[in-house]
């Protein structure tokens, strides 16, 4: 069993950008492929070892519950019409020896909010944030969370998962900066969220990926709104900061931003082009595209 038990998902953000498909449904029930993306996001915890799943659903919660649910009627029709295949891939969204939880944020009060509401759940252990609509593939190689899991394991303080983007991006992000302790690791002096270019601390930025210690709750329940008049969960992380060390990881794999439409798109492009059933056909469909 791995280190870190606990993996939290908020998942009731608004997604305006994705208006009007999220209008009925959450953001991270868009499929990418073949799966939603809270799937890819539930399965890179569960491969990292966590039995514990805490998702912090909004308004447009039934689809992601019963995403997680047995699903008795299909299952029944799947067994009569002996699609065992099939069958069993429904009944594999996630093993059963892994608890899910769900937990209500009843107002969109940004993400540090929506991590305060998984501390019910958490209580007083280290656990694992990820936001599903960061998608990151590491073919081959050990997963964003997994990585972040040894990482903790050797430090034993929170750990954030980093990219390097383009300063002109910086609005986009919560930036950090701190000195290098190794090729991929750094200690965080600075997080910032959504700073603008000429104000950002370097061009390291935070992506959907954290593990966090429980001293992050005390923070996030005096935290006021910040950016974008929400309550910052990158607010939280600096001020845990002067009282613990953090550290900021850059992972290894590929990040599909699968909020943004473009991002989104990227993703179903990639991860079509390595998929068993269909990487063949995609690969002759797109050669033949006229593109002009
Ligand atoms: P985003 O910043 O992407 O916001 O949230 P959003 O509402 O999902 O999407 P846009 O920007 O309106 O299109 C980052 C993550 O935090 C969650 C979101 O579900 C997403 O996984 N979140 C955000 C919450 O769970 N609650 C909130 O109040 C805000």
């Amino acid at each position: 069993m791995s280190s870190i038990r606990i993996a939290v998902f908020p998942v009731a953000g608004l997604g305006t950008r994705f208006l009007p498909a999220t209008k009925a449904i959450a953001k991270e029930m868009l499929t990418v492929v073949d799966k939603p993306l809270i799937q890819y996001a539930t399965e890179e915890a569960v491969a990292a070892g966590m039995d514990t799943l805490v998702f912090i659903v909004g308004r447009t919660k039934n689809a992601i519950i019963d995403h997680y649910d047995k699903a008795y009627e299909l299952e029944t029709e799947l067994s009569l019409r002996n699609k065992d295949a099939i069958l069993k891939m429904v009944q594999e969204v996630v093993p059963s020896s892994v608890n899910c939880v769900f937990i209500r944020q009843s107002e969109a009060l940004g993400l540090g909010h929506a991590v305060l509401c998984a501390e019910p759940a958490v209580g007083n252990e280290p656990f694992a944030v990820l936001l599903p609509d960061d998608l990151i593939y590491n073919k081959g190689g050990a997963s964003c969370i997994q990585q972040m899991v040894e990482v903790y394991d050797e430090k034993q303080a929170s750990i954030i998962g980093t990219q390097t983007v383009a300063i002109t991006d910086s609005d986009k992000y919560g930036m950090v900066a701190g000195p290098k302790l190794a090729d991929n690791l750094a200690r965080v002096d600075e997080i910032v969220e959504k700073p603008s270019p000429a104000e950002a601390p370097s061009d390291q930025a935070v992506v959907g990926r954290y593990i966090l210690t429980p001293g992050i709750f005390n923070k996030l329940r005096t935290t006021e709104r910040g950016a974008g008049n929400e309550i910052q969960l990158t607010d939280a992380i600096a001020e845990l900061r002067k009282t613990e060390e953090i550290f900021a990881y850059s992972f290894e794999g590929r990040r599909f931003d699968c909020g943004s439409k473009i991002g989104y798109l990227e993703a179903n492009v990639e991860i079509a082009l390595q998929h068993d059933e269909m990487a063949d056909d995609f690969k002759q469909y797109l050669k033949n595209l006229n593109l002009d």
